[in-house]
């Protein structure tokens, strides 16, 4: 499956997050690709909104990994800060990308730092930023 959705403003962001969110389960794995200031974070609080979880949505720039729990664990990672699915390994975040022992969702921003670390991707979502509230978002499934 490959989605491609030409988006003007916030609320249909919103809109596809909803749509979207329908699609998680536990173990499951998503990529969010895109440059600095896409949406990726923004996607990531739409989807969370959209399961009825109240906790709040901050980019893990710093903290790397926040978790929110809504009917099941999501844990949001950012990669930014590492280098290397080495540094990934260092900081203990093997155990969430193997679908044996991952109890809830995983989204993963800037996952090109961390090559090879993920193997199980069910979803990447790419979002290009083309204009103040407009970008390009492209969903697809396992790669
Ligand atoms: N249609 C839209 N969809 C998503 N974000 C939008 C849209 N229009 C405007 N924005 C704005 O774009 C910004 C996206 O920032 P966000 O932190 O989500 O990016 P990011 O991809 O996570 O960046 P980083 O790589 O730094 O983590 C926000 O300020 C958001 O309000
Ligand atoms: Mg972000």
């Amino acid at each position: 499956m490959r989605i491609k959705m030409e988006i003007g403003t916030m609320n249909q962001t919103q809109q596809l997050a909803e749509a979207f969110s329908h699609v998680l389960k536990p173990k499951t794995i998503v990529l969010l690709k895109g440059d600095l200031g896409s949406g990726k974070t923004t996607f990531v609080k739409a989807v969370v909104a959209a399961l009825g979880c109240k906790d709040t949505v901050t980019s893990p720039t710093f903290t790397l990994l926040n978790t929110y729990n809504a009917a099941f664990p999501i844990y949001h990672f950012d990669m930014y800060r590492l280098a290397s699915a080495e540094d990934a390994m260092n900081v203990g975040f093997m155990e969430y990308f193997d679908k044996s022992t991952l109890d809830g969702v995983c989204f993963v921003e800037w996952p090109e730092n961390v090559e090879g670390l993920i193997n199980e991707v069910d979803f990447v979502v790419e979002i290009q930023k083309n204009g103040d509230n407009h970008r390009t978002i492209i969903i697809e499934e396992g790669k």
